[in-house]
């Protein structure tokens, strides 16, 4: 476990030797705490990412909220239990120094308790979609998302409306896909974004990764933002920790 970790964060430090970070930086504050590229990872990190993907497939939760969403995840609860190299990639401190540059914080990974912490996204049925919305962060501080695309054959979009909570600049709109290796950054509570329906035949997974400023919630708002995942997300199952059965394989 720990050798996978090491080779992980190598192979994560690797992929961002070359970056220019001040840029970048600058980049990500422009457009108001948003950062998007489009080919970050290779080859080396992203097919032991997809590896797993395949591997929880059994695990997926659907879920379908008439009007906002529809689609598959799987916890962090089912991750930590069966996806190592995809924990070892969220708890990569090459990947933690990269966000921190970019963002002028100390960010903290989500606690143990946060189902969504770490997580896949699933389009793998006709109309699979998300509204549009707020990654609202129910933390003491602030919540950045990053999204790592794994799969994608499909013709959805990450659709993005930047400054919409900037009086001084006019909103701007994106339409992104999401290719393997792909990466996506932003402060939950600033980014407007949706992903458009899935069409016949396709398939789109995301990886989604929660970091934070100040990891401490109230009871009150831990158990709403369980119950909002267990019921958009990851299944009633997840509200106390355990992992669902495994459903037929598909
Ligand atoms: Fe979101």
């Amino acid at each position: 476990m720990r050798e996978m970790a090491l080779a992980m964060d190598e192979a994560v430090q690797d992929s961002l030797r070359a970056l220019d970070v001040e840029e970048l930086r600058r980049k990500y504050w422009e457009q108001g705490e948003f950062l998007a590229l489009e080919h970050l990872f290779p080859p080396a990190v992203v097919d032991e990412l997809v590896a797993e993907v395949h591997q929880v497939r059994p695990y997926v939760n659907r879920n379908y909220i008439p009007g906002h969403k529809k689609g598959g995840s799987v916890s962090y609860y089912i991750l930590t239990e069966q996806a190592p190299a995809t924990i070892a990639f969220y708890r990569s401190p090459a990947l933690l120094t990269l966000l921190n540059h970019l963002t002028g914080e100390t960010l903290l990974r989500c606690p143990d308790d946060d189902p969504h912490a770490c997580a896949l996204y699933w389009y793998t049925e006709p109309g699979d979609h998300i509204g549009y919305h707020y990654d609202t962060s129910y933390y003491k501080g602030a919540r950045y998302t990053l999204l790592i695309g794994l799969i994608d054959r499909s013709t959805s979009r990450l659709e993005c409306r930047l400054h919409t909570k900037d009086s001084q600049r006019e909103s701007q709109h994106l339409s992104l896909a999401t290719p393997p290796g792909s990466f996506v950054f932003f402060n939950g509570d600033l980014l407007y974004h949706a992903v458009t329906p899935l069409g016949k035949g396709e398939e789109r997974v995301v990886l989604t990764l929660q970091f934070v400023t100040n990891p401490e919630m109230t009871p009150v708002k831990r158990w709403f933002s369980n119950l909002k995942d267990a019921v958009g997300y990851f299944g009633l199952p997840a509200l106390f920790r355990r992992a669902p059965r495994m459903s037929t394989p598909r």
